[in-house]
């Protein structure tokens, strides 16, 4: 419940600051911030010639100058396990399992957190899927007790949540990464370590009297909570108290603040209301640091000024109290990446970004290793195939354009499947562009006729992350490739950094295996109908029924549609609230669709398993307004025939509500995507 809230406090935080149709805004908030620290800098434009010249470099068995890379083959090894055995990969039986590789360092704040969180570690118990398997390593000089560490942990909560199974799945070693002898350190080290929650962040603490700084191991609180990281400056730190009053001595400084007494929120509330520049709060002795995050209506008050939490410093508490001055500044040493995984079909993956301290991002990514196999069977499935895009690169307008001949006898198939990627100029996540754009596929198969340049496919980009990999059913939309030589666009925001694009249409007959296709329904002919538009108070307005009467011998009729909401007025609107769109038929059929999803915490996330990329930059897990970041857009089928006078003249009118009555925003309104058709079939 916490993070949902959380999810509005930030819709209400950044509303008024955001461009609408740069869908998923928000993450705006940190994301330039972590690009510059993380490393995850996709800065420059990559020609077509240095991508070329970067994949024949790269092209080899794990060749590259740079060791290995994302999508090469993960080289068998073996390491001792703590029962003394050793896990060797790939398995003797054969390899059915994607396997995630982390390795702990206690040096992390992150770290620490997410192996002593009870609800990071029961997500791991809850969702980590049967297809997967984890081994755990430390970087630390203590791998052994720190071994034995970590299994205690993921035991003690399997018996509380009887769910031991796992334990069967996941294997510890005591051997320190640095004396593994195998290749898992140089890929550890040599992946750059993504986003935020990756490295090392430290709070630096100076006083006159000390020799040395001391620095200590601090945990941001959560990215989409507190707005703004912590300056490039030292600052100078004042101690309030448990922070649960305000304090006026903070002002212009970083307050020092225990755990306990009140909430997180309260604290920093408090501390914010003081004028403090920004919170550390600390944890007591032996206790662990904690993923810092507002609860329930708390997350609906913006708070203006960072804050992080560290353990508590002897020397730091000791000078505050004999009135030293004690001055923090904060800083990021980099380390070797936590996660790495090798997936079903044995190539070795990026694990992305760990947005806060929890296992379902491990859980996420091996779901969709799964999602990725299933994918694999299906396209074995026979069908004809047509490429017509392979790694293009798409970028400014009109984005990637090229024109193929349609296989003769296309039309008499019934099954029409696009299937998509998108990818990045070079191996790594970290030459992926950022943001979650649509990219729209056109076609016109005839360039004076009704239907020349309809969108045939929507996807949306993910977020600094290149496996996107999609099949999608447009079956209805077969009409619109009735035609010899077809022009296909593929494009996405001009401004947008490169993807690289690869489109084939997969041409099949859903009934393959029967041979007898004379029960099947072929669309013949499709009817364009509304498009969307500006999300204001007028957007209903502007349409008008759309009277139309059944070509004879028509044996159903769908409407198609493919809606998608964008933009952010003070709603959230069209992203992030929830709005229902109509096709109301001869004036009493109402169908209708609703966008629960949008705006929740965990919308997108869930659906990993259909083939969202998982753990991209920024916000990706909260649902949007029919749409996920790394996903195909759905269409939406409905079966209106029986709603028809098949001999007769019918209508029909869209209209699209925002909590069931005409959007009204104020300010900074939303806009729908949407293309819509008529379908018959014979
Ligand atoms: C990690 O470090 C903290 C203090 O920095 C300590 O309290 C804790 O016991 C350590 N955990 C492990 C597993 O070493
Ligand atoms: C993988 O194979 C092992 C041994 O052959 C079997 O026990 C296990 O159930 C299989 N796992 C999956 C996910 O198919
Ligand atoms: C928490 O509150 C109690 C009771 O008011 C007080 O004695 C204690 O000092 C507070 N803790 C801190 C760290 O201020
Ligand atoms: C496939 O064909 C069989 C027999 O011709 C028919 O009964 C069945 O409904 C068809 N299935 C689909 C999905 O069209
Ligand atoms: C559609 O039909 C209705 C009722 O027959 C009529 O009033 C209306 O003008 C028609 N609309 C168009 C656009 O032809
Ligand atoms: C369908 O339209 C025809 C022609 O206008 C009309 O005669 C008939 O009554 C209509 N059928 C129904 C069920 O409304
Ligand atoms: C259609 O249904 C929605 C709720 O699902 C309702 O708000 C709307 O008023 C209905 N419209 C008509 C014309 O029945």
């Amino acid at each position: 419940m916490a993070a949902l809230d959380s999810v509005a406090a930030v819709v209400l935080l950044v509303a008024l600051t955001q461009p609408f149709f740069t869908a998923g805004t928000r993450k705006l908030v940190k994301l330039n911030v972590v690009d510059g620290v993380g490393g995850a800098s996709a800065s420059g434009a990559y020609s077509r010639t240095q991508r070329q010249q970067q994949q024949q470099q790269q092209g080899g068995f794990g060749s590259s100058a740079s060791g290995f890379e994302p999508g090469d083959p993960a080289p068998p090894f073996h390491v001792e396990t703590l029962d003394g055995q050793q896990f060797a990969y790939p398995p003797p039986s054969g390899l059915n399992f994607s396997l995630v590789i982390h390795g702990f360092t206690n040096k992390s704040a992150f770290l620490e957190c997410l192996w002593t969180r009870d609800t990071a570690l029961a997500d791991l118990l809850q969702g980590f899927p049967e297809g997967a398997r984890a081994l755990f390593l430390s970087f630390d000089e203590t791998a052994r007790s720190d071994a034995r560490w970590m299994r205690s942990q993921i035991e003690r909560a399997a018996a509380a949540l009887r769910r031991k199974e796992i334990l069967s799945r996941v294997y510890f070693s005591p051997v320190p990464v640095h004396e593994l002898g195998n290749w898992i350190p140089k890929v550890l080290h040599s992946w750059v370590c993504p986003g935020i929650n990756c490295g090392l962040d430290q709070a630096v603490f100076t006083s006159p009297e000390w020799g040395l700084p001391v620095v200590a191991k601090r945990l941001d609180a959560r990215y989409d909570w507190l707005r703004g990281g912590w300056g490039q400056k030292s600052y100078s730190l004042a101690d309030a108290g448990d922070g649960c009053e305000p304090s006026p001595s903070v002002s212009g400084a970083v307050a020092w603040v225990s755990e306990g007494n009140c909430s997180f929120f309260v604290k920093v509330k408090n501390m914010a209301s003081s004028k403090a520049a920004g919170v550390l709060v600390y944890a007591f002795l032996g206790n662990p640091i904690q993923d810092m995050n507002c609860e329930g209506t708390e997350c609906f008050t913006a708070l203006g000024i960072p804050a992080s939490m560290v353990h508590l410093e002897p020397a730091v508490v000791l000078a505050l109290r004999n009135k030293q001055p004690v001055t923090v500044s904060f800083q990021k040493t980099p380390s070797p990446n936590f996660f790495v995984a090798i997936d079903q079909q044995g190539d070795l993956a990026e694990m992305g970004w760990f947005l806060y301290p929890t296992f379902s991002f491990v859980n996420w990514q091996a779901q969709w290793f799964d999602f990725s196999t299933q994918l694999r069977k299906q396209l074995t499935a026979p069908a004809q195939v047509l490429t017509v895009f392979k790694n293009v690169v798409m970028q400014g307008d009109p984005g990637a354009v090229t024109t193929v001949d349609l296989p003769t006898g296309a039309m008499d198939f019934d099954v029409l499947q696009l299937e998509a990627t998108l990818s990045c100029p070079g191996k790594r996540d970290e030459t992926c562009a950022p943001w979650d754009h649509t990219v729209q596929l056109y076609v016109c198969c005839d360039k004076f006729g009704p239907l020349c340049d309809m969108e045939l496919g929507r996807w949306i980009t993910a977020f600094h992350r290149g496996t996107g990999h999609w099949l999608t059913d447009v079956s209805p939309l077969m009409p619109l490739l009735d035609g010899k030589k077809c022009t296909f666009k593929m494009q996405t925001a001009p401004w947008a950094k490169p993807w690289v694009s690869g489109l084939r249409l997969r041409f099949g007959h859903s009934n393959h295996s029967a041979g007898d296709h004379s029960n099947i329904l072929y669309p013949f002919k499709l009817e364009p109908l509304f498009n969307g538009g500006t999300f204001d108070k007028d957007y209903n307005s502007r349409y008008h029924p759309v009277n139309f009467t059944v070509p004879p011998s028509t044996k159903k009729v769908e409407v198609y549609a493919v809606i998608t909401g964008h933009g952010s007025d003070e709603n959230g609107c069209g992203e992030f609230c929830v709005t229902s769109h109509h096709f109301l038929v001869n004036g009493i059929f109402n169908n209708s669709r609703s966008f629960d999803s949008a705006g929740t915490a965990l919308g997108c996330a869930e659906r990993v398993g259909e083939g969202a990329v998982p753990n991209e930059g920024g916000t990706w897990l909260y649902g949007r307004g029919g749409w996920c970041d790394g996903l195909q857009v759905n269409p939406w089928r409905m079966d209106i025939t029986q709603q028809l006078n098949m001999t007769g003249s019918n209508s029909i009118l869209y209209f699209g509500l925002f909590r069931g009555k005409d959007p009204n925003p104020a300010s900074n309104p939303g806009e729908i995507i949407m293309y819509s058709y008529l379908v018959f079939y014979k």
